[in-house]
């Protein structure tokens, strides 16, 4: 389907909807506000507050259906190249379920299946031992899931460990976390899929030298062989592949501090919530599908009313790493301007992802999102059954989700122009029934499959991450002026004058 062709049908709707309130939207249709939610099990979505009325879904549902995206997900959980400029499956799906039917998926099934097992080996074994403190070092993909899941389901925990992650290569994150640990009761997991990545091999080197005995090393990575010359004994190397990618990593055993954390049956629970999303997106017709009607809602916000970022908002102090989560799986994901053909893609890809925690958050930048001059889209996300024992803290927290929504959505009319409140800022409602490891395994392929949605109609690479390469590549040539300063000064005049300003003063 030619980009033009479906940005013209969006222009097209988009030209009677971008002076439509949504309060006159909504007395178009009353109805709405039932009709385009959807729920899938412990999770539902509301899209009433978006600016899209009928005709306009029907148009983005055609779109859908023109770019193929039934066929698509289909694609990816078959194992196809989907990764096209690295020729790679992208097989997360074969992680946490048995869907898929190309001999690469079923390959994959039972490598994860095999991996699964010694995952619960190791993990036997650290639950006997004397250890108490696991560390996990990793970047990226190989922290920010992990990261999440393990602060967000804290109230599943089994609690037989303390789970720290260590990430940035600044040593004062390093110094501060072993302050706090003893090396006889502490183990460190290097995750790295490549066993490359500058900062885990420089904390891992460190962890390793302060625990003083590889028997407390483990490692997740593609590349065992680097691994194991790292000193990790080869029975504590569990593996990856390189059919997953690093941000959509945390079933493998990538998610192994998961695992340590809320136990064998949490994390089958974990992946049983994102199965049941890969079984609806792959079985459920386009109208009904949710995936797909949280993909499209993204198309419209960016490529029908041209804006160019989006707040997560979780309304729940345990989803506090969610926006730094899904920044990642967005906007490495889809932060592309060139097509699989190799032309510009033609029209904006991915909006700036940002967020907070709510209520926190209101009383920081909500400001901007209510009087601000753009109008800054967003997902607020509630859950209904809180797990703690605070009924008024929990009253208070669902009023304030509510109440901003419809602030957002409706304003408020004032003469007094320092006191009118526009209105008119769409967003989602999302609910989960309770944070759960179903419904956080859930929301997070439900934002997996509508990332890889959008690629789709963008004809971009959803799964390679090449922009992250150059800043690299810099830094290696950069470090040996860094680090002594008898070496010649860099050749490009503001390093040059930086760097001779940092070694002036060190
Ligand atoms: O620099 C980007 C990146 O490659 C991410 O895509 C990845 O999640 C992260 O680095 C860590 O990579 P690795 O797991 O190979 O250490």
């Amino acid at each position: 389907m030619q980009t033009s062709a479906w940005l013209d049908t969006l222009a097209f709707e988009a030209a009677r909807l971008l002076d439509r309130p949504l309060t006159a939207l909504a007395v178009d249709d009353p109805g709405r506000s039932r009709s385009l939610a959807w729920r899938v099990g412990p999770l539902y979505a509301n899209y009433a507050r978006q600016r899209i009325d009928g005709p306009a879904w029907q148009a983005l549902l055609q779109i859908a259906d023109g770019a193929r995206w039934p066929q698509a997900l289909q694609a990816l959980v078959d194992g196809e190249p989907v990764n096209f400029t690295e020729q790679r499956a992208a097989l997360h799906t074969a992680l946490r379920g048995e869907i898929g039917n190309g001999p690469a998926a079923r390959a994959a099934q039972q490598q994860a299946l095999a991996a699964r097992e010694r995952i619960e080996a190791l993990a036997d074994a650290l639950i006997a031992s004397e250890v108490t403190d696991i560390v996990n070092v990793g970047i990226g993909g190989s922290d920010l899931g992990p990261r999440l899941a393990v602060d967000a389901l804290r109230d599943h925990g089994a609690g037989r460990f303390r789970i720290h992650f260590l990430s940035n290569v600044d040593g004062h994150a390093a110094q501060h976390l072993l302050a706090t640990l003893e090396p006889r009761r502490s183990a460190a997991v290097l995750v790295s899929k490549s066993f490359g990545t500058q900062e885990t091999l420089l904390n891992g080197t460190l962890l390793r030298d302060w625990l003083g005995d590889p028997r407390h090393l483990y490692a997740v990575s593609a590349n065992v062989e680097r691994a194991a010359a790292f000193g990790v004994p080869a029975a504590q190397v569990l593996p990856m592949w390189d059919w997953v990618g690093g941000r959509y990593s945390l079933w493998s055993a990538v998610g192994f501090a998961i695992r340590l954390a809320i136990g064998a049956d949490g994390f089958d629970r974990l992946h049983s919530g994102a199965a049941m999303i890969d079984r609806h997106a792959l079985q459920t017709p386009l109208a009904d599908n949710l995936v797909v009607r949280q993909a499209l809602t993204s198309i419209w916000n960016r490529n029908a009313l041209g804006y160019d970022s989006h707040a997560i908002l979780p309304y729940d102090e345990r989803l506090r790493l969610l926006p730094a989560y899904l920044q990642q799986l967005t906007m490495e994901s889809l932060g592309k301007s060139v097509r699989r053909d190799g032309l510009p893609v033609g029209c904006g890809t991915v909006p700036v992802l940002w967020g907070g925690a709510g209520t926190d958050c209101q009383h920081s930048f909500f400001q901007a999102l209510h009087q601000g001059t753009d109008t800054l889209p967003a997902d607020l996300i509630g859950v209904v059954r809180p797990d703690h024992a605070h009924p008024d803290n929990h009253h208070a927290l669902l009023a304030n989700l509510l109440a901003q929504s419809e602030a957002l959505a409706n304003g408020s009319a004032s003469d007094d122009p320092h006191r009118h409140y526009p209105g008119n800022r769409p967003h989602t409602l999302m609910l989960l029934d309770a944070l759960t490891p179903e419904s956080l395994g859930a929301l997070l392929a439900l934002h997996e499959h509508s990332v890889y949605l959008q690629s789709v109609l963008w004809q971009i690479d959803a799964f390679d991450q090449w922009g992250v390469e150059l800043g690299k590549t810099i830094a290696g040539r950069l470090l040996p002026a860094v680090g002594d300063d008898s070496a010649a000064l860099p050749s490009d005049p503001v390093t040059a004058e930086l760097l001779g300003e940092i070694r002036r003063r060190r």
